[in-house]
C-alpha cells in the first residue's frame, strides 16, 4: 500500500526517513520538532547547526541519530496568515522538496506529519488536503511507500457534507443494535409470525417423498459434466479465478498494469504477484482496491470479490462505507481511504 494514513508518534516509526516540521534555524522548537530532537538526542542538534539554516518549502537531510528512523527531512512550513500569501504554494513545496530528497537518498519508506497545522496554524483540512493532492500526485510516477501521520484524530477532517452523507448512509444500512429486550420482542414477534404461517399454510399430510436418490445434476454447457464426477473431476471445472478476472477486467476497460495498480494504492510487486499466480488470494481490502480502481459496479465489485472469498454485507461499517462510496459512483481512493481513517476503519490498498 504505497500511500497510508496513520495514528502514532512519528518519533516511533521505524522506516528509512521522517519528516520533521521544522522551523527555519532547524534549531528544535516545540510539536512535532520537539518531540524529534528529544527522541533524537542532543547530537541532531549539533549536526543541523552545521545545515545553515533552512527556507520556508525548502527541505535539509540528516541522520536519525537516536531515533528508529534512518534519515530526518527537516522542512520549514509556512505560517498561515490568511491564505494570501503564498501559503499554499509553499506547503506544496515542503512536500515535493522532501519526496525529492528522500528519493535522491535511496529512501523506501517515509513519514510525513501534518506540516504547518500545528502551531503554524495552517487550517487542518486544508493543510490535509495538500498533503493528498502532492502524495499522489508523486505516486503517479515515483514507487515509494508514504505515511501520513495523524498525531491526533482532531486534526483529521472530513468534509462535512461527506461526512454527514457516510454517516446517514451507515444508519439507514446498521439498524441500532437492539436493546436485550427489544431483541427479544423482535424474536417473539418473528416466532408468532412463523406459527401464523403454519396455520395459514398447514403442512402437507403427506409431503411428496423426496425421490430417495437425487436426479442426476442436469449437465449445463457450463460445466460439461461431472455426472458421477469424482472430486478430481469436479475441480477441474474450476470457475475463472480472482486473478484470471483482474486481468480479463483490465482489458476491457482498456487499463494498463501500471495505471490499475496505482489507482488501487497496490505497490507493483503485489501486482506481479497477483497477474503471476492464477490461484492468489488477496486480501479484502486489496481485492476491492482492484474493483475501485476499475471504477466497477456494485454488481461486478461483488462478483470480483467473491472470487476472493469475500462479500460485502451490512454488518460492518467497512462494507456500507465501500457501498456508499461505489453506489454513488465515488471510485477515488484517497477519499475512500480518508473516510475509512476518520471512521477507524481498514484502509484499501
Ligand atoms: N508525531 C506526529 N505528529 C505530531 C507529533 C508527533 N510526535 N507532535 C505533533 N504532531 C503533529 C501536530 O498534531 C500537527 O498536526 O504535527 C503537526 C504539525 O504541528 P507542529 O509540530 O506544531 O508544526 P507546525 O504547525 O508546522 O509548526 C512548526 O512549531 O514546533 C514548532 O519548531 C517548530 O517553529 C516550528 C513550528
Amino acid at each position: 500500500m504505497p500511500f497510508f494514513f496513520l495514528r502514532a508518534d512519528i518519533t516511533t516509526l521505524d522506516c528509512d526517513c521522517i519528516v520533521n516540521a521544522a522551523n527555519s534555524s532547524l534549531l528544535g522548537g516545540g510539536g512535532v520538532d520537539g518531540a524529534i530532537h528529544r527522541a533524537a538526542g542532543p547530537a541532531l542538534r549539533d549536526y543541523c547547526a552545521g545545515l545553515g539554516g533552512c527556507a520556508t518549502g525548502e527541505a535539509k537531510l540528516s541522520p536519525g541519530f537516536a531515533l528508529p528512523a534512518k534519515w530526518i527531512i527537516h522542512t520549514v512550513g509556512p505560517i498561515w496568515r490568511g491564505g494570501s500569501h503564498n501559503e499554499e504554494d509553499l506547503l506544496a513545496a515542503c512536500y515535493r522538496n522532501s519526496l525529492a530528497l528522500a528519493l535522491a537518498q535511496g529512501c523506501q519508506s517515509v513519514a510525513f506529519p501534518l506540516i504547518s497545522a500545528g502551531a503554524y496554524g495552517y487550517p487542518r483540512d486544508q493543510a490535509l488536503a495538500v498533503a493528498v493532492r502532492e502524495i499522489r500526485a508523486f505516486l503517479l510516477s515515483h514507487e515509494l511507500e508514504i505515511t501520513l501521520v495523524i498525531f491526533d484524530k482532531s486534526s483529521f477532517h472530513l468534509p462535512d457534507s461527506l461526512l454527514r452523507d457516510v454517516t446517514a448512509f451507515l444508519d439507514r444500512c446498521m439498524p441500532a443494535p437492539a436493546s436485550m429486550e427489544g431483541r427479544n420482542t423482535a424474536v417473539f414477534k418473528l416466532r408468532k409470525s412463523a406459527k401464523r404461517r403454519m396455520d395459514l399454510f398447514p403442512r402437507p399430510a403427506e409431503r411428496e417423498q423426496a425421490p430417495a436418490t437425487m436426479p442426476p445434476p442436469v449437465p449445463s454447457a457450463a460445466f460439461p459434466l461431472c455426472a458421477e464426477s469424482s472430486l478430481d473431476e469436479r475441480l477441474r471445472c474450476l470457475d475463472e479465478s480472482f486473478s484470471q478476472m483482474l486481468l480479463r477486467k483490465i482489458d476491457e476497460k482498456g487499463f494498463t498494469d501500471v495505471a490499475c495498480y496505482k489507482r488501487a494504492n497496490v505497490d507493483r510487486k503485489l501486482f506481479s504477484k497477483i497477474r503471476s499466480d492464477p490461484a492468489y488470494h488477496p486480501s479484502k481490502p486489496t481485492a476491492i482496491a482492484f474493483a475501485i480502481a476499475l471504477e466497477l459496479s456494485l454488481d461486478e465489485a461483488r462478483e470480483l470479490l467473491m472470487k476472493a472469498g469475500f462479500a460485502l454485507s451490512h454488518s460492518n461499517k467497512f462494507d456500507i462505507i465501500i457501498e456508499y462510496f461505489i453506489s454513488n459512483g465515488n471510485y477515488d481512493i484517497f477519499q475512500i481511504n480518508e473516510t475509512l481513517f476518520a471512521f477507524d476503519q481498514v484502509l484499501l490498498g
